[in-house]
């Protein structure tokens, strides 16, 4: 503090000298006089003399070196800062070499239309926030930053479309993606699984910024499909499939296998579990004679009113009490009144290959006379028809009468009589799996919980 102030007087004076040296710079070639003289050689005036005649001798040659300095600096420069031509989407511009073509873009003004920065989910966060522009440059495409980032040469034909949108900031986990279900084929008595489902995986984004979540499948899952088909025996072949539901009946059951039996003829018969648990024996017989023995579910319950563990528990203890009773491992079943649609083969877990319903009705139910069921049964028969009949639930003595009649119109016509298996073997579009009436949903494949679009 109090140096500062001690002599505010020579401060001043200080001052002067500094601005009166500086006067004196600003004048390059001016040598003060004081110097000449002042100091160890203030005496020597010839030397000084030559000192001076020498220093003046100098000046030009600092002249011209300066003079060559800023000649050089300024070539440089314009050198450095040369413009090259170069084509941009079709048209000619001189650019700055060597100047990125973000700078070159804006000091041309080109007018690109830049990306925008979005949300995982592609809601725009920032509009502009995204990539200046998508370059392609002598035919090669420039991805991200590198198109901002490449240095312009001369010659260069370049493209700028659109800029790509930026991402938000976000985390990434993989997840795995169900199949679905999807029904195709139209319609037809035969429903079958033609391909198992197989899951497939996603990456799972979240948002750091927008907060959202979501999915991009990296290999999309194979839906599960059911199809639906008329079979078509090949070759020629007349196959019709005489079927039985509701079985076995320990009064009609036998009488249909003696039938059978004298035409060497063979059916199908779709039984119920609790049936078959309380008469194995028949059960055994249908094998024996050579006929099929197939699911009809366990209790006789309208799968479409149930829930999918009760839709399953149905599948599976029909299929059971008849592996139980014959040791036959099927998994063709017929739903109970025919009743089975794509949500109710999303509740089936994949327990059953195929849901067999039928062709003719032989409304035998309504007991409407022997006549009346053979008439009904052969209505517009032809090859690959299934026949609708019954062995248990009821009364089914007009059946007993029928059955030997409509067998005997067949095999008259031409036609064999065949079970389900054999009908699905004859038509070469059904897969041998499904044919084999046991397909099981084959190792690392995943039913679906959801359908499909179709
Ligand atoms: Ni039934």
């Amino acid at each position: 503090m109090a140096e500062q102030n001690s002599n505010p007087a020579r401060h001043k004076a200080g001052q002067r000298q500094a601005k009166q040296d500086e006067k004196n710079a600003t004048g390059v070639y001016y040598i003060p006089t004081t110097q000449r003289v002042s100091g160890a050689e203030g005496g020597r005036e010839k030397a000084a003399s030559t000192e001076e005649r020498s220093s003046r001798s100098k000046v030009p040659a600092l002249l011209a070196l300066a003079l060559i300095l800023v000649l050089g600096g300024v070539a440089w420069h314009l050198w450095s800062n040369r413009k090259v031509p170069v084509t941009i989407n079709g048209s000619s511009y001189q650019v700055k070499i060597d100047s990125t073509l973000k700078d070159a873009a804006r000091d041309l003004s080109l007018k690109v239309r830049r990306g925008n920065l979005v949300s995982v989910k592609g809601d725009v966060l920032k509009r502009g926030g995204g990539y200046a522009f998508t370059a392609t440059v002598n035919g090669k495409s420039l991805p991200g930053r590198q198109g901002e980032r490449y240095r312009v040469s001369q010659g260069d034909t370049i493209v700028l479309a659109k800029g790509k949108n930026i991402m938000e900031p976000h985390t990434t986990s993989t997840t795995s993606v169900a199949p679905k279900l999807v029904m195709k084929g139209g319609f037809g008595p035969v429903a079958y699984v033609r391909n198992y489902g197989k899951a497939g995986s996603a990456k799972v984004l979240k948002g750091k910024r927008s907060k959202q979540t979501a999915e991009v499948v990296t290999k999309k899952a194979t839906d599960a499909e059911i199809y639906l088909r008329t079979p078509v025996p090949e070759g020629g072949k007349q196959l019709v499939a005489l079927t039985f539901d509701d079985g076995p009946s320990d009064k009609y059951t036998q009488q249909y296998l003696d039938i059978l039996n004298k035409y060497h003829a063979k059916a199908t018969f779709f039984c119920l579990g609790k049936n078959v648990q309380q008469y194995p024996e028949l059960a055994k017989a249908i094998v024996k004679q050579g006929s099929q023995i197939a699911n009809h579910t366990q209790d006789h319950k309208q799968l479409t009113t149930l829930d999918a563990a009760e839709v399953q528990s149905e599948l599976s203890s029909g299929f059971k009490a008849i592996s139980s009773a014959t040791g036959v491992e099927t998994t063709v079943f017929r739903p109970p009144y025919g009743d089975f649609r794509e949500t109710t083969w999303v509740k089936s877990a994949g327990i059953a290959s195929a849901s067999i319903t039928w062709t003719q009705d032989s409304k035998d139910w309504k007991l409407p006379g022997v006549d009346q069921i053979v008439s009904n049964a052969l209505l517009n028969v032809k090859s690959g028809d299934i026949i609708l009949m019954h062995d248990g639930g009821g009364n089914r003595d007009q059946d007993v009468q029928a059955l030997p009649k409509i067998i005997e119109a067949l095999q008259k016509n031409g036609y064999t009589l065949v079970t389900i298996d054999e009908l699905m073997a004859s038509d070469s579009t059904i897969p041998s799996s499904i044919q084999s009436g046991n397909a099981k949903m084959p190792e690392g494949t995943v039913w679906p919980t959801e359908l499909g679009d179709a």
